[in-house]
């Protein structure tokens, strides 16, 4: 195992990941080819296998997060993310949470008698009872005020309405599970753009924060211009790389090396 830890390495990730120790991984952050969309080099994809090596490698309580969309083929989404998603439950995850990536600049499309599609989802899965949760939290809006004498239903008393002395509204609270971020703009984002469809580093972070702590190993099975492990290295975990093309493992090994002579001059 020791030998794969801070590596991005090329091959394709069933072959590789079969090397690894059971129960070994904190969180994988991903996101598959989606259905034919985009032609990868030496593209091969076998999901259920790699669904199921993932379920291996997870260690008890760690996380997948499985970020995914589907291609419209005839007029039809494919509904390939929820085949995904329930194929995920079938071998044993536990369907955690189902979120969604919003983008606050979607690409403009000429859909006929449709909307814009504006999201991707995020399915978070655990093996188990998730084990760290470091929920992110965002400002209440009517933080400190006072809801005396509120009226709340109470269902499960059968009663319809009943008044409540409430205490202040909090100044923080959870955020909620639809995360917005812009796609391909930041400086950050820039450096991908040799790869066809990188996610935002911002949400890599989000959700490597959420599920991990410090010294945690983050693996990207899939993992195209690298952001999940450069974005694992600016947080302390360890990462583990994998991606089938020669060409995208050598734009996140750039990427990484660029970050780390960063942060050497940044220290110095
Ligand atoms: C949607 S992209 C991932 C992009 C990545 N999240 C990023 O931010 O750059 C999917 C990646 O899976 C890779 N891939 C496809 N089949 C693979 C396989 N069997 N093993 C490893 N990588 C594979 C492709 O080369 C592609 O880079």
């Amino acid at each position: 195992m020791i030998d794969y830890i801070d590596q991005i390495i090329e091959g394709n990730c069933i072959e590789v990941m079969k090397n690894f120790d059971s129960n070994s991984i904190d969180l994988t952050l991903s996101s598959p080819p989606y259905d034919n969309l985009r032609a990868y080099k030496g593209y091969v994809f076998p999901f259920k296998e790699i669904a199921q090596e993932l379920y291996r490698v997870t260690k008890e309580g760690g996380v997948v997060v499985w970020i995914v969309n589907d291609a419209t083929i005839k007029g039809s989404e494919t509904g390939t993310s929820f085949e995904q998603a329930l194929y995920f439950k079938e071998i044993g995850f536990n369907l955690h949470d189902t979120m969604i990536f919003q983008k606050k600049n979607p690409i403009p499309q000429i859909y006929r008698k449709r909307y814009n599609n504006i999201f991707e989802y995020m399915f978070v899965f655990s093996k188990g009872v998730v084990k760290t949760h470091n929920p992110i939290m965002v400002d209440c809006l009517h933080a400190g005020l006072q809801l005396n004498g509120t009226t709340y239903k109470n269902y499960s008393k059968g009663e319809q309405k009943r008044e409540k002395l409430a205490s202040p509204v909090k100044k923080e609270k959870i955020k909620g599970n639809i995360w917005e971020y812009v796609v391909g703009k930041k400086a950050e984002d820039q450096e991908a753009k040799e790869h066809p469809a990188p996610f935002p580093c911002a949400l890599a972070r989000d959700h490597i924060l959420s599920w991990t702590n410090e010294g945690d190993i983050v693996l990207d099975p899939l993992s195209g211009s690298g952001t999940t492990c450069k974005s694992a290295i600016q947080l302390k975990r360890k990462y583990i790389g994998i991606d089938i093309s020669s060409e995208y493992c050598e734009i996140a090994r750039k990427r990484i090396k660029q970050h780390e002579m960063q942060a050497t001059l940044d220290f110095a």
